[in-house]
């Protein structure tokens, strides 16, 4: 079965946004590939060193997350990064087959030091994509999933990954080479929800966002205070529909709201003949349907934090027995491997 990797840096609690853009689709690849979910909290360390005691609290809070939204532990492997000292070895290894040039024109890099103020970027920060190359070249991953801000990440994956090969399997068929050459998986434009307040993204630093683990109170007050259509003064006045949030997430919540009443919604907008305030009581009854379910698996998982722990603890030793495969692997195509016999 061909296999996927995908995962998240534990920064916070995850929302509307991510479940739109990987979440959803996370949920029916569980199914359809052997998946394994990262929790990267090595990488987080490229941008807050310090910031190392929260780490313990804002993992389970993930796993909360995966686990409400329907991510099953049966179905996949939910892994801590940190604790596979084989992820860290690889890195060194896969550092010394990219230049730092190739590493410093990473357009995320620029986007990561501006976020987050950084004037100069430690050797980990400018490493985060071969960190990450290592994540996925240690579990031999055929589709990584992620978001187009990620896409980079993936191309200096493979060409580190055609690299070693060439390297260390040269002459040997592509079925027997270390490391398959992985493929992204990067979803369409409907894959972004905006921010509630009309912003491109829904993003934690933006302040812009709705979790998944918002109270019903809370998602009532965010959604009441969305922006909607600036041109548009008065309920009396024709209204713009295509890139209105509001509508954007009727739209990407449709499912659980009525598709005709959505349309009629529509229709009255661009009509004139429906306030901002209609539509927004609309949207909060359809995103309390899809939330109240998840909230209340939340609550169940809450009570019981040893479950957590060794959902863990079970996901990471079957993550390193991989690593392990993979190291042994490597360490042989590399003539590194001095005391196996
Ligand atoms: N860099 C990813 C992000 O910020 C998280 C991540 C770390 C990741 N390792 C990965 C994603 C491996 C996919 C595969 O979203």
């Amino acid at each position: 079965m061909k296999r996927i990797l995908t995962g998240d840096r534990p920064t916070g609690r995850l929302h509307l946004g991510h479940y739109v853009g990987s979440l959803k689709n996370r949920i029916r690849l569980q199914d359809e590939y052997e998946a394994f979910f990262i929790i990267a909290d090595l990488h987080t360390l490229t941008t807050r060193p310090e910031k190392t005691g929260e780490l313990k609290d804002s993992i389970h809070q993930l796993v909360l997350d995966y686990l409400s939204v329907g991510i099953d532990p049966a179905k996949c492997t939910i892994y801590i990064q940190s604790q596979i000292p084989e992820v860290a070895e690889l890195a060194v290894i896969l550092g010394n087959l990219v230049t730092v040039p190739r590493l410093e024109k990473m357009p995320t890099l620029k986007d990561v030091m501006r976020d987050a103020q950084i004037q100069t970027p430690s050797y980990g920060l400018l490493g985060y994509p071969v960190l990450q190359s290592a994540d996925i070249l240690m579990v031999k991953a055929n589709l990584v999933p992620v978001g187009k801000d990620q896409a980079s990440h993936i191309e200096v994956t493979r060409e580190i990954a055609r690299e070693f090969n060439r390297l260390y399997g040269e002459g040997l068929p592509a079925g027997r080479q270390v490391f398959p050459i992985p493929e992204a998986l990067i979803p369409g434009d409907i894959g972004t929800l905006p921010g509630t307040d009309g912003k491109a993204k829904m993003s934690k630093s933006l302040g812009n966002v709705i979790n998944l683990s918002d109270s019903k109170e809370e998602v009532k007050k965010k959604v009441m205070g969305m922006f909607t259509d600036p041109k548009r003064v008065h309920g009396d006045e024709p209204g713009e529909v295509e890139g209105n949030p509001v509508f954007v997430y009727l739209d990407a919540f449709a499912e659980h709201g009525d598709p005709k009443k959505i349309e009629d919604l529509k229709r009255r907008y661009r009509e004139g003949t429906v306030g901002d305030v209609e539509v927004k009581e609309y949207l909060v009854e359809v995103l309390e349907k899809f939330l109240e379910p998840i909230r209340a698996i939340r609550a169940e998982f809450e009570k019981k934090p040893e479950l957590i722990e060794t959902i863990l603890k079970e996901g990471t030793a079957r993550a390193r027995l991989e690593a392990q495969q993979t190291l042994d692997e490597v360490r042989r195509a590399m003539k590194i491997d001095y005391f196996s016999q």
